[in-house]
């Protein structure tokens, strides 16, 4: 794997300015005006893999974002990868908070600005290049690998999910491979064997048919923000428990090693709290800090609006009030159900003196991948050569739907590499990846690619 190597250090430069081009598109997918700049997005990327020499490029066009499809399968008897990740990123906002605009690659501190650097561009484009330094430099792969880049991550892989139940063939493969996650610090390298699941829930709750003069009305009617904040207080006990009824009927309890395993990590409370800028933590009682983030179920209010925000005071008493609500599941509970739970929860909480409506608005599994499996060893090994350490294993508290899927629909196990940092700002400004790690990442890539078949051959 020399010559490969070589090549990654030779092309440095190269290969950051091509990424500057690529984090300098605006792909975010939730923005309908964007959906030009996700299409022009989805075919820089494939134009990009035509030139690294993978074949077969496809655009496929879905009734959202487009998916990319690539692969190589020049080395017949070999295994195959199936490389995910997405193309998609969040919107910058609040761009004012952003230290270098959010679309113009910057690098500092050794680290790569640009939203999209960690989540998942620049992820993705570790492998794009590990790819091409092993065909430039061998004229092939030690494995087939195809890739697919989805440009609807970010607001739930809606079109995902048909795509593979439909291309089941075309999608064959022995493993699937994703960066899209976190190590478990800076020079920690890791391998996540877990992502927790998803529901995601709006609410919207009416009190009187028009806004009112909250003079002339106030002390007449339920005031819908109050009633909104009353049901969203409800929604955990003393313990920090959730109070939905059922919540926590199908949650897989952690096992007593791996508490153990995840005790024994360099972890400590108070600098995560000095950390975040708070004076202590909160969550569910009788779990540690990464117990509850990455294996307990979980309730947050993610936004909450209603009545007159802007500048200055006005005086109003509203008619409506919403709220955006998600759960964080774990294996085994199920999505739908959760979200049926809360929906029925929520209409018997409520009270009679507002209207209130329950909208699911998406939703995705935990899953979860045996650390022994051939993969996830390949990894280690892989990650061993490439940092020059042996990883930790952790979970992680995110979702990336497509993972349970992939093991549903294709019967594949995913291999979760991460290169990006917990403080990575993901979703965030300032997002960033670590120059470091995008070049030991690439390392890592190669040698990934280079062990598998010693790891997959083992099994029979
Ligand atoms: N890359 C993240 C998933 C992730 C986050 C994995 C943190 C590991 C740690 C992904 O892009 C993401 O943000 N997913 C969404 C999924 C949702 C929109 C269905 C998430 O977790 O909120
Ligand atoms: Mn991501
Ligand atoms: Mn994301």
């Amino acid at each position: 794997m020399k010559q490969p190597l070589a090549y990654l250090d030779r092309n440095r430069d190269r290969y950051l300015s091509e990424l500057t081009e690529l984090l300098a598109i605006p792909s975010i997918s939730t923005a309908p005006e964007y959906a030009g700049d996700v299409r022009h997005c989805a075919r820089w990327v494939s134009d990009h893999l035509r030139g690294i020499g993978l074949n077969n490029v496809q655009i496929h066009q879905t009734e959202g974002h487009p998916i990319v499809y690539a692969d190589w399968m020049g080395a017949p008897g070999k295994p195959t990868v199936l490389l995910y990740g997405h193309y998609d990123v969040q919107p910058p906002e609040p761009v004012d908070l952003w230290t270098s605009p959010p679309f113009e690659m910057t690098i500092r501190n050794g680290n790569i600005y640009a939203r999209g650097s960690a989540d998942d561009k620049g992820q993705i484009f570790i492998h794009f290049k590990s790819i091409e330094a092993l065909l430039r430099t061998h004229g092939s792969l030690p494995v087939n690998v195809k890739l697919i880049l989805e440009g609807e991550e970010e607001i739930g892989s809606e079109h995902l999910e048909g795509f593979v139940r439909k291309h089941k063939k075309l999608l064959k493969a022995d493993i699937v491979l994703i960066s899209d996650s976190s190590m478990f610090a800076r020079g920690v390298p890791s391998i996540c064997y877990g992502l927790r699941g998803l529901a995601y829930i709006q609410i919207e709750v009416t009190g009187p048919n028009k806004d009112l003069h909250s003079g002339s009305f106030g002390g007449s009617l339920h005031n819908p923000i109050q009633a909104l904040a009353e049901i969203i207080s409800g929604l955990h006990d003393r313990n920090g428990r959730v109070t939905i009824p059922g919540f926590y009927d199908d949650v897989r309890r952690l096992t007593q090693t791996e508490r153990r395993a995840y005790a024994k990590l360099p972890w400590d409370d108070r600098n995560y709290a000095r950390s975040l800028g708070v004076s202590g933590l909160a969550g569910e009682k009788g779990f540690t800090t990464l117990e509850r983030i990455w294996a307990r179920p979980t309730l947050e209010c993610n936004g909450i609006w209603g009545g007159f925000t802007g500048e200055g005071a006005k005086t109003v008493l509203p008619s409506k009030a919403y709220a955006k609500i998600s759960m964080r599941l774990v294996p085994d509970q199920k999505s739908s159900r959760i979200a049926k739970l809360f929906i029925r929860h929520i209409r018997e909480i409520a009270p009679r003196t507002v209207r209130v409506q329950v909208n699911a608005l998406h939703g995705g599994e935990a899953a979860i991948t045996p650390i022994d499996s051939p993969g996830v060893r390949a990894a280690a090994a892989a990650i061993e050569k490439g940092f020059g350490k042996k990883p930790l294993f952790q979970r992680e508290g995110g979702s990336i739907p497509i993972v349970i899927q992939f093991k549903q629909l294709l019967g594949l196990d995913t291999v979760l590499l991460g290169f990006g940092l917990p403080d990575e700002n993901a979703h965030a400004p300032d997002e960033f990846l670590s120059l470091d790690h995008f070049f030991k990442g690439m390392k890592t890539s190669i040698h990934f690619l280079n062990e598998l078949p010693k790891f997959l051959n083992d099994r029979d």
